[in-house]
């Protein structure tokens, strides 16, 4: 763990020295940041603060202004429920229910377990299959609510690993 800390330390360090004079260079050292973890750990984001000079809050407060950065690990497989307009009138709200009732998750959010995480989008540019499901790069097209427990369990992790 130590060596880790030491790790972020020394990659922050770098990030910081590349970005400091330019201009918005908080979000760039975020981006950059999310990109490597796959979201922006808290002790990143205390060395950053440290580092910066910049108080805790305001990184805090970049962060959640923009729906990009996470603050939770991704999860193994990513749900992206499409509620554009042509998959909201044919029925997503009740599939991203169900799959929130199923997982026990909200949007935005990664399940206990890390197996998903359940993103909403607002066009996958299918809407011909409307309403539409992608998990991680398959998409799933006119999907039904009763159809909704089978795809999950397509990921499920014995399935996934044969
Ligand atoms: S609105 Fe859902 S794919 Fe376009």
């Amino acid at each position: 763990m130590v060596k880790v800390e030491n790790e972020m330390t020394k990659e922050i360090a770098l990030l910081v020295a590349k970005w400091k004079d330019k201009e918005g260079n908080l979000i760039m050292i975020l981006h950059e940041l999310q990109n490597y973890y796959g979201y922006v750990p808290r002790p990143a984001a205390l060395e950053l603060s440290r580092a910066l000079g910049t108080p805790l809050a305001r990184i805090y407060e970049v962060i959640t202004f923009y729906n990009f950065f996470k603050l939770e690990p991704p999860g193994k497989n990513i749900i992206s429920l499409c509620l554009g307009t042509a998959c909201y009138l044919k029925g997503a709200a009740i599939l991203l229910n169900e799959i929130k009732n199923l997982l026990n998750v909200e949007e935005g959010h990664t399940t206990k377990d890390g197996l998903f995480q359940l993103d909403v989008v607002r066009c996958l540019g299918c809407c011909g299959l409307a309403p539409v499901v992608k998990i991680n790069d398959k998409v799933y097209g006119k999907v039904e609510k009763s159809q909704i427990m089978g795809i999950l369990s397509e990921y499920n992790e014995n399935k996934a690993d044969q």
